[in-house]
């Protein structure tokens, strides 16, 4: 089954096919993807615009599709079925992708199914060389979510914990503002981080005590201060290049040291042993070397997909809907997008 994948939630378009065909040792089904990320369009506002953002989607959309189709050199009439993600995310922007997708779908007489992001992101790493099987805990680490869960199956999830406040990668993405770094802050702040020393500087480890739950507002206030009474940690002329580079090394590891505890009692309280990580944050390289390495002191494991899946793209909502597809499931002709939709609200597989 070949399936057409559109993600619109946010500021990239994504688009992907997947091919269950195509599944073999070395190739996950994932015949191609096109990418296109609005980052640029939104960088003078600080944030991304919602209006902006629909409006450029729709720009895309049909250009991309036609990228897409001739670089997996598949037809139109080949595909099978069509995946857009349906919530969560802003309205606008998920209304381009579904509608553009529902219609598409019914033009080429085919089945449609509206799937969602957050989803798509945690289902991603089981397109990766190294599966994991069910159940395991997955921390999903995005931009707009921090969430603890104990996934059973697919569409069996039962959320163990979350943030009380900011997501851990707006937490990294207001650092970097804070740092002067660009948009989006979390690969700037790794970069930088780099060259720098986590131990320079003392940053805390919120509600590590407080069971499953994040809370990442008071560690943004810390960051704020420290730039504040750090000399030279600004980005012009007096700026110091090390200054900077042991905030962020010192930042992130604030970041990697709560995300990774949490992920070990997550794993002992449920009596899991395998670990997926997934959404943009999980691209983050101290990240995964830090969880492999504690993880092998409880002898479980770690699963991620390959950064360039970690972040937003089609491929993980081709992939999603391919599994939900196979299953029977489908939506009919009614276009609904959900901008706030709780994960545990899935129908199971
Ligand atoms: O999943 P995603 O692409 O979009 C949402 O659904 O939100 O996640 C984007 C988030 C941004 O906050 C970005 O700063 C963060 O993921 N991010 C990272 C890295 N790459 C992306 N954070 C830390 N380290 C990275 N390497
Ligand atoms: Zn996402």
């Amino acid at each position: 089954m070949k399936v057409l994948g559109l993600e619109t939630s946010c500021d990239e378009t994504g688009l992907a096919i997947f091919d269950s065909e195509q599944v073999g040792e070395d190739n996950k089904g994932l015949v191609g993807q096109v990418l296109y990320s609005q980052v640029e369009l939104h960088a003078n506002y600080g944030g991304v615009v919602p209006e902006l953002a629909s409006r450029d989607h729709i720009r895309k959309l049909v250009p991309l599709l036609n990228e897409l189709l001739a670089q997996c050199d598949v037809s139109k009439d080949e595909i099978d079925a069509i995946a857009y993600t349906k919530g969560p995310g802003l309205i606008g922007a998920l209304m381009t992708g579904a509608l553009f997708g529902r219609s598409l779908a019914y033009g080429l007489d085919i089945p449609a199914i509206g799937i969602h992001h957050m989803e798509g992101h945690l289902l991603a790493p089981l397109m990766g060389a190294n599966p994991p099987a069910f159940p395991f805990v997955s921390l999903l680490v995005s931009g707009g979510h921090t969430l603890l869960i104990a996934a059973r199956g697919i569409g069996e999830y039962e959320i163990l914990g979350e943030s009380i406040d900011d997501a851990a990668g707006e937490c990294f993405d207001k650092a970097a503002k804070m740092l002067n770094l660009p948009y989006p802050g979390g690969p700037n702040i790794a970069k930088l981080a780099e060259t720098g020393n986590p131990n320079a500087y003392e940053l805390p480890r919120p509600m590590l005590h407080r069971g499953l739950d994040f809370s990442f507002s008071g560690m943004k206030t810390a960051v704020h201060n420290l730039i504040k009474d750090t000399p030279h940690s600004g980005s012009g002329s007096d700026g110091d290049p090390q200054v900077r580079a042991d905030i962020a090394a010192s930042f992130q590891q604030a970041m990697v040291d709560t995300l990774v505890k949490k992920c070990v009692k997550a794993l002992k309280q449920t009596g899991m042993s395998r670990l997926v990580i997934a959404g943009g944050v999980s691209a983050n390289t101290h990240l995964r070397e830090t969880l492999e390495t504690e993880l092998a002191k409880i002898q479980a494991t770690v699963h991620c997909a390959p950064p360039a899946l970690c972040t937003d793209n089609g491929a993980m909502i081709a992939y999603a809907g391919f599994e939900r597809l196979q299953a029977g499931q489908a939506d009919d002709l009614a276009v609904s997008c959900v901008p706030r939709w709780p994960m545990t609200e899935l129908p199971a597989v």
